[in-house]
């Protein structure tokens, strides 16, 4: 395969997106949408999440410590879209209709629309030139009732119905390509 180079302003990657939870000064709830996310385990899992320039859900996190991430799938993308184009700072985010409850372990909000979400207590920051990295601990999961008897260890994603994001646009996952570990059933040397 023939390459070529281009500028690393064009940074890429298919990501999940997540609606992030934090509470406001005044107690109410404000959200909006983080990409920069990704995870990491460290005796228990946490979760690593940039947050760039200035804007409420940065003001929240870092005088509380706390947030919810809530797993943005295909049937909450447009609640969503609205939370990451609109302005804490600007008003309450209550143009359109949504629910929330607070958390079991954690005092963040958790969206009813969405089927997985995170309450996550932060336990580092590193300041960047602009943007911040919160490492945070995650110390409970709430998901969707129905997912109850789904098998953990072999989650089929077309259940789950994450929506991925590349830069301005919003997709959802394609088909199984198969399992872990089946190398051998389809690279010509496996035999
Ligand atoms: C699809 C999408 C992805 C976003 N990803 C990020 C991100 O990864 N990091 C970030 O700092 N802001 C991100 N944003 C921007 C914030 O969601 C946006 O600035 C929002 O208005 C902040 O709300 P707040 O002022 O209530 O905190 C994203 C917005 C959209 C629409």
């Amino acid at each position: 395969m023939e390459k070529i180079s281009i500028s690393p302003e064009w940074v890429f990657s298919p990501q999940p997106m997540y609606i992030i939870g934090t509470k406001n000064e005044d107690g109410t709830p404000n959200f909006c949408i983080i990409t920069w996310i990704n995870f990491s385990f460290d005796k228990t899992p946490h979760l690593m999440m940039t947050v760039g320039g200035t804007k409420l859900t940065k003001t929240n996190i870092l005088r509380d410590k706390k947030f919810s991430a809530n797993m943005i799938t295909e049937d909450n993308i447009w609640l969503a879209d609205y939370f990451g184009n609109t302005n804490g700072e600007e008003g309450k985010k209550d143009a359109v209709p949504y629910s929330y409850q607070w958390g079991e372990n954690v005092d963040v909000p958790i969206i009813d629309e969405c089927h997985w979400s995170y309450e996550c207590e932060v336990t580092r920051i590193i300041e960047l030139d602009g943007a911040h990295l919160f490492l945070a601990a995650i110390k409970n999961i709430q998901i969707d009732k129905e997912y109850e008897s789904m098998n953990m260890k072999k989650i089929d994603l077309r259940k789950i119905r994450p929506a991925i994001y590349a830069p301005y646009n919003y997709f959802s996952v394609g088909d199984k390509l198969g399992e872990m570990g089946e190398w051998k059933k389809h690279l010509a040397s496996g035999e």
